[in-house]
């Protein structure tokens, strides 16, 4: 208990899956959490279920104004941000020749735009404070490539850049704030299942039938959280531009 005690931290996309867990995780830890999504009343809910811990913002992270918004209310309710967890993100299904310039421009103001923000007014608040950890959910699709996920794995490989030269830029101007990606394989979660919905497979099936299946395919938000909370918390201050893999040994081989 009390892993990130009297930190404050920011959390996108915390109305499901993993932003969920990972709020959820961080007030259990001692935080005070500033819940942020599109969707309002599952965002309300998660703030509800914390207490008096947490606030949700309505917030969409491709939009500036939104996070001159969301860090100002931070900083009103509870004094400052310590932890950014960029964390929301959208996700669609087309290879580089089906993938229209209106849908690349969909992916990129979410996934990447919304992330750029994050850092830049992220950043701007940390630096009033001792010190600050800014977390950027990646994927292993932003290290590999995924041929079905032409726009999503170059926004999530936009991520992993932007991570590293936050990280330098934090390092050659001596702030105490460090930026590290996180890149998991499949997480179980919404993305994937309304995904695998739209393929008409049914993964609940797999689940019901044979469990196993879906834990050794897929991390649990629980696997991604424990990796947010050390990110977020001092046990980490020397780790900075890292990108972590977490994927069970996607990369691997046995011979
Ligand atoms: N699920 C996976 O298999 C997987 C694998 C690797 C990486 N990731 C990454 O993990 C993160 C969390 O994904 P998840 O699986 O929990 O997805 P999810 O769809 O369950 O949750 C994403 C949340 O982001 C919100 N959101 C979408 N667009 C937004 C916007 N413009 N502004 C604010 N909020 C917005 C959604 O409303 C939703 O609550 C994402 O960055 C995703 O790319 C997921």
């Amino acid at each position: 208990m009390g892993r990130v005690q009297g930190k404050v931290a920011i959390v996108t996309g915390a109305a499901s899956g993993v932003g969920k867990e990972d709020a959820l995780l961080l007030a259990r830890e001692g935080a005070n959490v500033v819940l942020t999504d599109v969707n309002e009343e599952a965002g309300e809910a998660v703030a509800r279920e914390i207490g008096d811990q947490a606030m949700f913002v309505k917030h969409d992270i491709a939009s500036e104004q939104g996070w001159i918004d969301v860090v100002k209310a931070t900083e009103e309710r509870f004094g400052g941000v310590d932890v950014l967890v960029n964390n929301a993100a959208i996700l669609a299904q087309a290879t580089i020749e089906d993938t229209t310039l209106e849908l690349w421009q969909k992916i990129q103001r979410v996934n990447s735009d919304g992330y750029f923000l994050g850092c830049k007014y992220g950043l701007e608040a940390m630096k009033k404070r001792p010190k600050g950890s800014i977390i950027n959910m990646s994927s292993m699709a932003g290290i590999g490539g995924v041929s079905s996920f032409c726009a999503y794995s170059a926004s999530k490989a936009a991520v992993a850049g932007l991570t590293r030269t936050v990280a330098a830029h934090c390092r050659a101007q001596l702030y105490k704030v460090r930026c590290n990606s996180i890149h998991p394989d499949g997480i179980a979660t919404p993305m994937v299942f309304n995904l695998h919905k739209e393929q008409g497979q049914n993964t609940s099936y797999v689940r019901e039938k044979d469990p196993r299946q879906l834990q050794a395919r897929f991390a649990q938000p629980r696997d991604i959280a424990n990796l947010v909370l050390f990110l977020a918390s001092d046990e980490s201050s020397f780790i900075n531009g890292a990108e972590l893999r977490i994927d069970n040994g996607y990369l691997m081989w046995a011979d």
